[in-house]
């Protein structure tokens, strides 16, 4: 299998150590699946492998990777509202679909030791499947991130660094060393076998409700849920599963809102912004590396963006949790868009909004 540069078109082997192309774009994954179809699915396994049909998996490493991600129930949360509980998952966010197949791709491929950089959740996931399946871990943090999820990080036998300032120096930092000592980035923006992991969140929702709600409402820093949740949905349409695309409202934050303003310009970048701080740390990502490719999405699907209000993401929180639902902030932020966005446009049916990671996980 190859990836292809998503700049200067060049092919490598998918079996390369490099985080990126030598020009500097990041690597696509030239893998196109079967069409889809419910009879494919593996109906003995209880994670998100039963799609494997659909997945570009290498060997049988997935087997001894897994800790049964997935297959996260979607509840009803009011008459106009579906809930998919995607922080019912081995280390409580939705970053663990994604983490399996990169970590799968990782052993596949005799890695013996990564680094990666994350707001928390996705370097609890790599953490987790890197313990499950020994290989080395080492994670880099924002200074104010959760201490709950640094101890987690570290009960995984994960080294872990704390970086000052923003998410967008943590990054920088842990590149620096992927540059400087040659360390394999198993990062969820950079690899494009995480997304292979978040599209079965997709899957998931047709294989259980038997279509796909009109609205589908996704949190939007990095994108990796985004480009998981539009790629299986192009793959549904392709495959005549589906007959058209949902409507898709993408959440960023008001304090960190590059997509926002560049659409707002009909810019083909991510605009700058200059991040404050959110409640809403796991979207707050000003300088997002696959922005080019989530806005040609935004154009070609008419995908609407909106700021999750910052003074209501605790009231939205605490609504969720007086019926049952604890999240955390960033996933209340997801909610409080939601309600800011019937205060626009009117009630709005038949909407799906993902609960992406846990409560217990927050330190506020
Ligand atoms: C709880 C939660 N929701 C949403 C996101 C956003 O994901 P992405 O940055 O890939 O868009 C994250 C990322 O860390 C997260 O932890
Ligand atoms: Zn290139």
């Amino acid at each position: 299998m190859k990836y292809s540069c998503s700049k200067c078109g060049e092919s490598v082997d998918v079996t390369t150590r490099k985080a990126k192309c030598d020009c500097g774009g990041l690597w696509k994954l030239d893998y196109k699946p079967q069409k889809f179809d419910l009879s494919l699915v593996d109906q003995d396994t209880w994670s998100i492998f039963r799609y494997r049909a659909f997945m570009p998996l290498e060997g049988e490493q997935w087997r001894e990777i897994s800790l049964g991600e997935g297959m996260t129930p979607v509840i009803r949360f009011n008459e106009d509202v579906l809930l998919k509980m995607d922080y019912f998952m081995p280390t409580l966010s939705f970053k663990d679909r994604g983490a399996a197949v990169l970590i799968a791709h990782c052993k596949a491929i005799g890695v013996n030791s990564v680094v990666q950089d994350s707001s928390g959740n996705a370097g609890n996931s790599v953490a987790a499947y890197c313990a499950k399946t020994g290989i080395e871990c080492e994670i880099f943090v924002p200074e104010g991130t959760s201490s709950k999820k640094i101890d987690m990080i570290k009960s995984h036998n994960a080294r872990v660094n704390i970086v000052p300032g923003t998410r967008d120096n943590c990054a920088d930092a842990c590149r620096a060393k992927v540059d400087t000592e040659g360390k394999y980035y198993a990062n969820h923006v950079y690899n494009p076998f995480f997304y292979e992991g978040t599209k079965t969140y997709i899957y998931e929702v047709y294989e259980q409700l038997h279509r796909i709600p009109a609205n589908i409402f996704v949190p939007l820093g990095n994108g990796t849920l985004f480009i998981g949740v539009v790629k299986a949905l192009e793959e549904l349409l392709e495959s005549a599963v589906i007959d058209k695309m949902p409507h898709i409202v993408a959440v960023q934050s008001e304090n960190c809102d590059p997509f926002i303003k560049a659409v707002l310009a009909g810019e083909k970048h991510p605009a700058s912004v200059t991040p404050t701080s959110t409640m809403a740390e796991g979207i707050a990502i000003g300088v997002p590396m696959r922005g080019e490719e989530i806005l040609e999405y935004t154009y070609k699907y008419n995908i609407e963006m909106i700021a999750a209000p910052e003074n209501r993401i605790m009231e939205a929180r605490m609504a969720l949790a007086a019926k049952g639902v604890y999240c955390e902030h960033t996933t209340a932020a997801t909610y409080a868009a939601y309600l800011k966005y019937c205060e626009l446009n009117g009630k709005t049916s038949d909407c799906l909004i993902p609960m992406c990671g846990a409560g217990l996980k927050s330190d506020h």
